[in-house]
């Protein structure tokens, strides 16, 4: 017993004992969604890149139906550097790339496509420049190279893609040509750091953590040429696309507003057009409607189109369906009514005192926006 604690003691001073190829450089973590028959090609690309660095392969995966993780792990029983990470009841490419990145204790973490669209003969170079300490992060960008989105998606996710990177350079302090790559390599403190602040929906890890990460960081770019994917399909769609815009508006506003709230006043702006669109139809139309009634009419459109774009957009994730859209409807025009109800009381309450209409009418617009806000998220979503 006395022998035991003594060595254990000893062993505290001792340096760390070390079994060589235990220790890894570099992680790569490559999230996956049906992408079994690219395991192993891309384990063979790796193992071809990667010559004469010690790396692992943590690949995440959200329980695929097609059985991607019971290929990784056969291969993981032949091969010590391969891992898997399976997630059960999540799905989410941002979350699964950051539970791969913390599994991993080395120094340097890579993330990497599972669909061999990334170029990991790029890996080395990148690493050097970490290495070097050039840089925190290293960025694989489609921008640099005029070649570099000449293949691997279609005309419209380009053109998608290309309005994605501006929006994000809009909000982040970093200039990065392509901060919605999801090929990159960071130190591990770089994840350590950004990782409490991140989303975990959604597919734009990087420019999270552009966004996120709280204290500067140097950032280099390297161009690759983004390949097509020759197994399996992409898994971006719609709903992935309105993540990412609730994200960016998000940090544009410093996390302070929520993106929900941003989106429900943007959708209530295309409102105030269906309104003024409705009226000028039905005048071009010469509909037999009093004043007031054509006023109504488009005011009942604005809010049905509200309603069915808040729903579809804003609140895609809760979406009401059959019956249940039906009783939301009746419940969103009541609250609104309210609300504009709201708005007039307010603007002619501060008008009383302050005698100025357009700062009262702007704050009674204030308030009932606030108000439909808040009771149709609590009663509606
Ligand atoms: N674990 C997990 N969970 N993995 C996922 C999920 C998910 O919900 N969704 C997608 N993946 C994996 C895929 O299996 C693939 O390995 C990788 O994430 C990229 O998904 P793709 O569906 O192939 O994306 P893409 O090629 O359409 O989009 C590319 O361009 C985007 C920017 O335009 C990717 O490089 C994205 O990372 C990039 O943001
Ligand atoms: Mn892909």
């Amino acid at each position: 017993m006395a022998r035991k604690a003594a060595e254990i003691g000893g062993q505290q001073t001792a340096a760390p004992a070390r079994r060589a190829g235990s220790v890894y450089e570099l992680t790569v973590v490559s999230p996956t969604f049906n992408e079994r028959p690219n395991v192993r090609p891309l384990i063979a690309k790796l193992d071809a890149a990667l010559k004469g660095v010690a790396w692992q392969v943590i690949f995440v995966d959200d329980n695929s139906p097609d059985g991607t993780a019971e290929e990784v792990k056969a291969v993981a029983r032949e091969d010590s550097r391969v891992h898997c990470l399976r997630r059960v009841g999540r799905r989410g490419l941002a979350g699964a790339v950051l539970e791969g990145a913390l599994a991993s204790a080395a120094p340097y973490v890579a993330v990497i496509d599972a669909d061999l669209q990334h170029d990991e003969t790029l890996l080395p170079a990148m690493l050097k420049v970490l290495q070097a300490d050039e840089a925190d992060m290293v960025v694989a960008s489609r921008y640099i190279d005029p070649e570099g989105l000449s293949t691997g998606l279609s005309q419209t996710r380009q053109q998608g893609s290309r309005l994605a990177t501006w929006m994000s350079r809009q909000v982040l302090k970093n200039d990065v040509s392509d901060p919605v790559s999801g090929y990159f390599m960071a130190r591990r403190s770089v994840w350590d750091l950004s990782a409490p602040k991140l989303a975990t929906e959604g597919f734009k890890v990087l420019f999270d953590i552009l966004a996120s990460h709280p204290e500067p960081m140097r950032v280099a770019e390297l161009p690759y040429k983004f390949r097509d994917r020759l197994a399996g399909e992409s898994k971006l769609d719609r709903r992935i696309v309105i993540e990412y815009l609730s994200l960016i508006l998000n940090k544009a506003t410093n996390d302070m507003i929520p993106a929900r709230a941003i989106m429900f006043v943007l959708v209530g702006s295309t409102g105030f057009l269906v309104n003024v669109g409705v009226v000028l139809a039905l005048n071009a139309i010469q509909a037999p409607l009093p004043f007031w009634g054509a006023q109504l009419a488009a005011a009942l459109v604005a809010m049905t189109s509200n309603y069915l774009i808040n729903n579809a957009v804003t609140y895609h994730d809760r979406r009401r369906k059959g019956l249940a859209l039906l009783v939301g409807y009746v419940r969103f025009c009541f609250l609104c009514s309210a609300g504009l109800f709201v708005n007039v009381a307010v603007a002619s309450f501060l008008d009383d005192r302050l005698h100025a209409p357009i700062l009262s009418g702007v704050m009674g617009a204030a308030f009932g926006a606030v108000w439909n806000y808040v009771t149709t998220a609590l009663a509606v979503w």
